[in-house]
């Protein structure tokens, strides 16, 4: 089988896998980080929300062979290590405000408003209500009132 290779959460990783096998299923099923959820696979859902050279994007809907052993994917666990601390800002303000109800959505919930801050920032601004109105990641626990306040919150941090 073909050989890929790529950053994940700051390690070079190479794996075999066939061309066509989407992103997603390289990470959780071949290397086991199981943080980037699975919920539609059509990039739909936003539950595999994770970075792709430090933007947010669905490796649901990537095929492993278009990715570049320059690409750096970095995945909800790898988040933290990006800066000082044993969490990101954004995941201690997840905390802070107690987000999480059954758990699922949120690693990528915690991936899309870290790159949503980010843009903002590059563009020298703060985050706005309307920024946030953009992310598109579904919650079927309806925690969308307490994201919102943690991704504001998260946000004063970083
Ligand atoms: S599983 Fe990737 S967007 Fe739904
Ligand atoms: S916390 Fe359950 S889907 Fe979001």
């Amino acid at each position: 089988m073909p050989q890929h290779t790529f950053i994940l959460n700051g390690s070079t990783t190479t794996v075999d896998v066939d061309d066509d096998v989407r992103l997603l299923w390289v990470i959780r099923d071949v290397i086991g980080l199981k943080g980037p959820k699975y919920g539609c696979g059509i990039n739909v859902c936003k539950a595999c929300t994770s970075h792709f050279n430090g933007k947010a994007f669905n490796p649901c809907s990537v095929r492993v062979a278009d990715i570049e052993p320059t690409d750096e994917i970095t995945t909800i666990e790898g988040l933290a290590d990006t800066v000082d601390g044993d969490l990101h800002p954004m995941q201690e303000a997840w905390l802070e405000y107690d987000v999480a109800q059954c758990g699922y959505c949120q690693p990528g919930q915690i991936m899309a408003a870290v790159a949503k801050v980010k843009a903002a920032q590059a563009e020298g601004r703060e985050i706005t209500d309307a920024d946030l109105d953009e992310i598109r990641n579904v919650c079927r626990c309806g925690t969308y009132t307490r994201i919102r306040q943690a991704i504001k919150a998260g946000a004063r941090a970083m």
